[in-house]
């Protein structure tokens, strides 16, 4: 059985400065250009032209491949996706770790006694949870996706689906969208994180290391997750994500009409500026003295 993403390759112009963006982003280096989660997930950064990647499914920096981990030793053969894309499987070597989130206090249960909630300085990802890709044959990459194991979790009927690998589990792992001028590609790669905190812990770092919010910190309503997009050099957009849904066999996949409403409930586009700690209630003062004692207030 398919139990999530175990590696990802991405193809790319500027191999310098997508190293740069992944160690930002909280990766550990593992090999010249290899990098991984805290549980092993890797991410690998090639040159596009690195004649040992399989074909490209959109012309400049993409995801090249995809490997799944599997629970067993099965072998399958590699494929390609509808979309152009490599898709290969292996044992999982990820690891199961002991990481926890911090509990949250809500009205009706202190999860969290006598004991700070969390605040992070940057974040440390724990795996590559989902993709998204754009397409332009929705149905083929649902059936391909089917008969790999994976399940509908929710549809937007024409025009998206959301499927998860294992029938309990995260709301999704890919995530394929059509509109009418979409063409293979990728959307983002999502990277799972603790909790909340994370996601804006993780998204403020990144800011201060100078990358591009697209948008984010945000909430999905499918999903219910937090989330923080990044513009990625290595293509498309890196997410930073927390408290997805967690289903099971018994979920009836909704059909939805995609919306922004549907998208966020609220979001910031070009996400907040993560030197920023108190909003200006006068004249802006940028450095010395007068700002330092406006902001000791
Ligand atoms: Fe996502």
């Amino acid at each position: 059985m398919i139990i999530g993403i175990d590696r990802i390759t991405y193809g790319v112009e500027d191999v310098e400065l997508c190293r740069r963006f992944f160690l930002d982003w909280g990766l550990s280096l593992k090999g010249e250009n290899d990098f991984e989660s805290l549980n092993g997930c890797e991410v690998r950064i090639r040159h596009k032209d690195d004649p040992s990647l399989p074909p490209a499914m959109e012309p400049g920096s993409t995801l090249r491949e995809v490997v799944w981990g599997l629970d067993s030793s099965q072998e399958l053969q590699p494929l390609t996706d509808p979309n152009g894309l490599a898709v290969k499987f292996r044992r999982t070597r990820k690891r199961s770790i002991d990481v926890k989130g911090v509990p949250i206090n809500t009205w009706d249960k202190a999860a969290r006694v006598d004991r700070p909630s969390a605040f992070y300085e940057r974040a440390h990802p724990v795996e590559v949870g989902h993709l998204v890709l754009f397409t332009d044959r929705l149905k083929e990459m649902e059936e391909f996706y089917a008969r790999l194991g994976f399940v509908v979790s929710d549809r937007y009927p024409g025009r998206g689906v959301f499927l998860r690998c294992t029938p309990e589990g995260g709301h999704h792992d890919v995530f394929a969208l059509q509109t009418p001028s979409s063409k293979p590609g990728l959307n983002h790669v999502a990277f799972a994180v603790r909790d909340i905190h994370e996601v804006f812990g993780g998204g403020l770092h990144i800011s201060r290391c100078g990358w591009t919010t697209e948008i984010g910190p945000g909430r999905h309503p499918v999903s219910s997750a937090y989330f923080w997009y990044v513009k990625c050099p290595a293509g498309g957009l890196a997410e930073y994500y927390s408290d997805e849904d967690y289903v099971t066999a018994a979920w009836k996949p909704r059909e939805l009409t995609p919306s922004p409403e549907v998208f966020a409930e609220w979001a910031i586009t070009g996400g907040i500026d993560g030197m920023t700690r108190r909003q200006a209630s006068g004249p802006t003062v940028e450095s010395g003295t007068a700002g330092r004692a406006s902001r000791d207030k």
